[in-house]
């Protein structure tokens, strides 16, 4: 993957996975990230570094917050954005995924955002390409959610000096998600050395899986979370479960599900976090998700500055 996603020079060619990025990209791209809150004054002020640029939103499946951020992120930095809309295309008619590229390619344009449930698809549409657009991947299957993992360390990082001294919990469908392998590969890559896992039997991944070495299993919530400095709770993916994999949602709320008795298992001030969208009062209680260690929302905001660091690296002129 390294020979496709970096280039000599340790330049980001594109965006396909946090597994295995060297720690000096990933902080590069945090610091980045930092700057464009500074520049952007936190807000709307737009930046011309990607004038002249185009970028095209492909997106296979849903998303609210993804695809709005990627869209303003490239935006505030002066892009031109198309939102392809793939109901409307002529996907429908059959047109193969490669065609499709291939197609907008030859209209000139210099990004694709891809989501799709197949993972693997940004790497075969980044092998493929006839031109030298990047490819960044906005979520694929359950491999890899990039993005969100740099957003989510840019989060922490606000509020922790050292990653080696955190104690994170993740908890939820973790076989199914793509967010909690690129969270695992980013926090590991930053240093934290106490990382739980936590789900029903069913919604764990194999425990030889390679993603999650060095990661422990905890099979209840109450006992994961004893001590933790953050809590990263996932949706439960009932589009990526087969019929009959799931207790009820009210048994998982009752043994998964965080609320504030839970939450005050763990550490004072244990901070709790989840990429939305939330199922409220499955995996999460109101009181929690509104609460005050929430940064639910604070992670939709610094999603739009980690894309803005993405896209500037990859598609600033030199
Ligand atoms: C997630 C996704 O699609 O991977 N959402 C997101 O991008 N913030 C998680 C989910 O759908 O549960």
């Amino acid at each position: 993957m390294h020979d496709l996603q970096l280039a000599a020079g340790g330049r980001l060619r594109h965006l396909i996975t946090l597994a295995g990025m060297p720690r000096a990209t990933i902080e590069r791209l945090l610091e980045r990230a930092e700057a464009m809150r500074h520049d952007s004054q936190g807000g709307a002020r737009p930046l011309d570094l990607l004038e002249g640029r185009t970028l095209i939103n492909l997106f296979f499946e849903p998303s609210t917050r993804t695809r709005t951020s990627f869209d303003l992120a490239a935006q505030r930095l002066g892009a031109l954005v198309i939102n392809f809309d793939i109901e409307r295309s002529s996907t429908v008619k059959g047109e193969s995924l490669l065609d499709t590229i291939h197609t907008l390619e030859a209209m000139h344009c210099d990004a694709f955002v891809v989501r799709h449930k197949e993972s693997g698809t940004p790497e075969t549409i980044a092998r493929n390409l006839r031109s030298n657009a990047a490819v960044l991947n906005a979520g694929d299957g359950n491999h890899a959610h990039p993005t969100q993992g740099l957003l989510d360390a840019l989060t922490l990082r606000r509020r922790v000096e050292d990653f080696s001294k955190l104690s994170i919990v993740i908890c939820g469908d973790i076989r199914h998600s793509r967010v909690a392998r690129s969270d695992v590969d980013v926090l590991r890559t930053l240093g934290v050395r106490d990382l739980r896992l936590c789900a029903p039997p069913e919604l764990l991944p194999q425990s030889d899986a390679a993603e999650f070495a060095q990661c422990s299993f905890v099979h209840t919530l109450d006992q994961a979370i004893i001590g933790c400095d953050a809590a990263i709770m996932l949706r439960l993916q009932k589009e990526r479960m087969e019929a009959a994999a799931i207790p009820s949602e009210a048994d998982y709320f009752a043994r998964y599900g965080l609320d504030a008795a839970r939450l005050a298992r763990a550490k004072p001030g244990c901070v709790v976090m989840h990429p939305g969208p939330i199922n409220r009062n499955v995996e999460i209680a109101d009181e929690v998700a509104d609460g005050a260690q929430s940064l639910i929302l604070e992670q939709v905001s610094n999603g739009v500055f980690a894309r803005m660091a993405v896209l500037a690296e990859l598609l600033e002129r030199r």
